[in-house]
């Protein structure tokens, strides 16, 4: 037998885009997009945004069907704020590395020796870390979040420390600090900021919270303000800079030159791209609303307990 006769002819992008527009009003779906996204899938998004902003539209939609753009951590969410609805992640390998440095069992490790302490772990966990969990933050609110904590008991930030370091700079707070980290933002160096400040002294430096080169930065540019994703754009359209050096991963800059036309955007780090934000590709978001595929649920035990963290997170920036 030809197995080759057995392969089905790839689509062209129109039609994948048609079948896409089609199967959406069919589903009855919502594609919703995280910023570091292809450019293609950003396209065809029907809303584009961080985790906070991600978080919210998943939480009023009244659409059947969400495709998840974005990693498991993200699916898992909408999943838990929407148990009636069908969230579907096109390709199950997009996970997160931050996510994966911590453990519902290490939460529940530093309560024991911390009875009176509050837990608060940043979006990027899985569904059952935030079950352990007092307070969900992403980095839209983390500041504000801690602000509002109680001064007298001990805090677990986890599980990034860079984000976690600057939370207890803005805060003030001496924080216990989870010892994780994305691979994407710890691997821009200070190197890599230096040489882009050197090639563009004009510029205006945006930079993500997760980043491990932030504290070199602060350490000679002590005003610098660190933005979540969707607050870069908002810095970039309120700033009178013309140029800006992006320090977080790549895709941001595509969201940035479609949100803020006019203005220039240098990624400070070409290879800081982020490889399970990328599985996400036209193909699998085609099939997922054509097979209704893969559908991510939590069970409803998990759900509850995660339910109470993240609607704080929700309520809060
Ligand atoms: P925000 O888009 O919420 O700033 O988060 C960045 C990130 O790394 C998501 O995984
Ligand atoms: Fe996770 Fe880092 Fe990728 Fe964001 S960029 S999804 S934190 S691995």
């Amino acid at each position: 037998m030809n197995h080759l006769l057995q392969l089905r002819p790839l689509m062209t992008n129109e039609e994948l885009l048609s079948e896409i527009t089609r199967l959406r009003l069919e589903r009855h779906a919502v594609i919703l997009a995280h910023n570091y996204q292809r450019p293609e899938v950003q396209a065809i998004a029907d809303y584009v945004g961080d985790s906070l902003g991600l978080s919210r539209q998943a939480a009023a939609t009244d659409a059947d069907v969400i495709v998840f753009a974005g990693v498991h951590f993200m699916a898992e969410t909408a999943a838990i704020l929407n148990p009636d609805k069908t969230v579907l992640l096109p390709d199950t390998r997009a996970g997160c590395s931050l996510a994966d440095t911590i453990t519902a069992q290490g939460v529940r490790a530093w309560r024991e020796q911390h009875p009176d302490g509050l837990v608060v772990v940043y979006v990027n966990t899985t569904a059952d870390v935030k079950a352990e969990a007092d307070y969900c933050v992403t980095s839209g609110n983390a500041v504000q979040v801690v602000e509002r904590l109680p001064r007298d008991v001990p805090i677990l930030f986890a599980p990034d420390r860079f984000l976690a370091a600057h939370v207890a700079r803005l805060t003030g707070r001496d924080l216990h600090v989870w010892e994780g980290a994305c691979h994407v933002h710890e691997g821009i160096l200070p190197a890599h900021v230096d040489a882009a400040r050197a090639a563009h002294p004009d510029a205006e430096l945006l930079i993500h919270p997760e980043c491990g080169c932030s504290s070199h930065v602060l350490a000679s540019l002590p005003d610098t303000d660190l933005h979540s994703t969707e607050g870069m754009i908002t810095r970039a359209r309120a700033s009178r800079a013309e140029k800006f050096v992006v320090v977080t991963e790549l895709g941001m800059v595509h969201r940035l030159e479609r949100e803020v036309p006019g203005k220039t955007f240098v990624p400070v780090n070409r290879t800081a791209c982020c490889e399970y934000m990328k599985m996400i590709t036209l193909e699998n978001v085609y099939e997922a609303l054509r097979d209704l595929t893969t559908r991510v649920t939590v069970t409803p035990e998990v759900a509850a307990r995660a339910m109470i963290p993240i609607e704080r997170m929700l309520q809060i920036g």
